[in-house]
């Protein structure tokens, strides 16, 4: 920790100089002074990064071999901003055994070996620090961590992966055809290397697992969790909920039961215009909180992006060098925290064939209203009941799909 005004610039090496490591680059330069005001300075000492970096303004900052930053003395904070497991695991246990402390945007490490790292770093009496690793820009690891940290979180609701939100905005709000809008996720920089992870909702699930893995201090396994993405959404779908006065939304939640297991899932859901979160547009994300003592605290911005991430990972460097990084902790549970997913009960939309008889969906779904869009179907939404009952209920009827509604 540095005391304020001792003057002590706090040296840093940044590992991977990709969106979000030229972001924190470009974050430490420009806003170099108000940092310094507040810190005493903090100077990049070293950028790994294995491609050629020979033609940038700091050139001499670049190496390739990670040991040259870890067996410095002199730096004390590793930004890694890599992604991915490999090697980001093996750089991030050798920084923290050296007592370095580590910040990162890696959701996928955090999720997987958090539990590890943070121990690690507690035991070597530094820090393992993640703020981007959820909602981008938006302070909601801290909030949760040290603002309501005199809650019991009971339930976390959230849209938590700025490309998804950004395509089913394009297509809802522009009609735009979905692998367009998938490229412009990624030329704006929102979307993984691999987009899959962000379209197949594996990303949303690594950060609700992150979150709740935070309050209630269990390692929630993302290989255990109900995960859906938004590949199967349908334009017509999208006509259904807008009739509907609804929006579709890839939602990430968590709750913790009465009985103290843990429902947690990803899957895109139908949600009534009342809804705050359905009017969470673009890259932006959103995290509805529900505490014992607060009620429900909503958590709102940019949720991915070069910039709005790198604010992220550099409000964690200054934390550390301040000296405010407070104490994140979790481990692995003994035995099954989550509640199985043939025990999760939603109302349901769904799509069948015009040939159905209205009547007998009354009577087999408790339905009480019809959504018609086009004339080879229609649409109804059921009474709550588990995914299995449902399919058990519509193997009678042609159906074309259906979706959950969050209520
Ligand atoms: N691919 C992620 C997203 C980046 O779209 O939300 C931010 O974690």
């Amino acid at each position: 920790m540095i005391v304020l005004g001792s003057e002590k610039v706090v040296k840093i090496g940044i590992v991977g100089f990709g969106i979000v490591g030229s972001g924190v680059y470009e974050v430490l330069r420009t806003n170099s002074d108000g940092i310094a005001a507040k810190t005493g300075g903090i100077d990049i000492k070293y950028i790994l990064d294995i491609r050629d970096f020979s033609d940038h303004a700091e050139s001499h900052l670049f190496v390739s071999d990670f040991d040259t930053i870890v067996n410095d003395r002199e730096v004390s904070i590793i930004v890694e901003t890599m992604g991915g497991l490999t090697p980001a695991y093996e750089y991030t246990k050798k920084a923290l055994l050296s007592g370095k402390s580590v910040v990162t945007s890696n959701k996928e490490l955090v999720a997987t070996y958090g539990d590890e790292l943070l121990q690690i770093a507690a035991d070597n009496k530094c820090s393992y620090l993640f703020e981007a690793s959820v909602g981008g820009g938006i302070p909601v690891i801290r909030p949760l961590n040290q603002c309501l940290a005199a809650n019991k979180i009971e339930a976390i609701t959230g849209i938590l992966n700025g490309s998804t939100n950004y395509i089913l905005t394009q297509i809802i709000k522009h009609g735009q055809p979905f692998e367009e809008a998938l490229k412009g996720a990624q030329q704006n920089g929102y979307a993984e290397s691999d987009p899959t992870a962000d379209v197949e909702g594996h990303d949303a699930c690594r950060k609700i697992c992150i979150l709740t893995s935070l309050v209630t201090g269990k390692k929630i396994d993302c290989d255990k969790v109900y995960t859906q993405g938004i590949t199967n959404i349908t334009l017509r779908d999208v006509e259904y909920a807008e009739k509907l006065g609804s929006v579709i939304k890839l939602i990430g939640m968590s709750r913790v039961e009465d009985n103290g297991k843990i429902t947690v899932m990803v899957a895109p859901m139908m949600l009534s215009l009342n809804n705050p979160l359905s009017h969470v547009e673009s890259v932006n994300n959103a995290v509805m909180v529900s505490g014992n003592a607060i009620g429900d605290a909503m958590f709102y911005g940019p949720g991915a992006g070069k910039l709005p991430t790198a604010s992220a990972v550099v409000a964690d460097v200054i934390d550390i060098v301040c000296g405010g990084a407070g104490r994140i902790m979790w481990s692995k549970a003994d035995g099954e925290i989550i509640t199985p997913q043939s025990e999760v009960e939603f109302r349901f939309f769904v799509r069948v064939d015009s040939g159905v008889d209205k009547s007998e969906i009354t009577r087999v779904f408790g339905a009480n209203e019809y959504i018609t869009v086009c004339e080879d179907e229609y649409g109804f939404v059921t009474c709550k009941m588990t995914e299995n009952m449902l399919k058990q209920k519509l193997s009678t009827f042609v159906s074309a799909g259906y979706i959950r509604v969050l209520d």
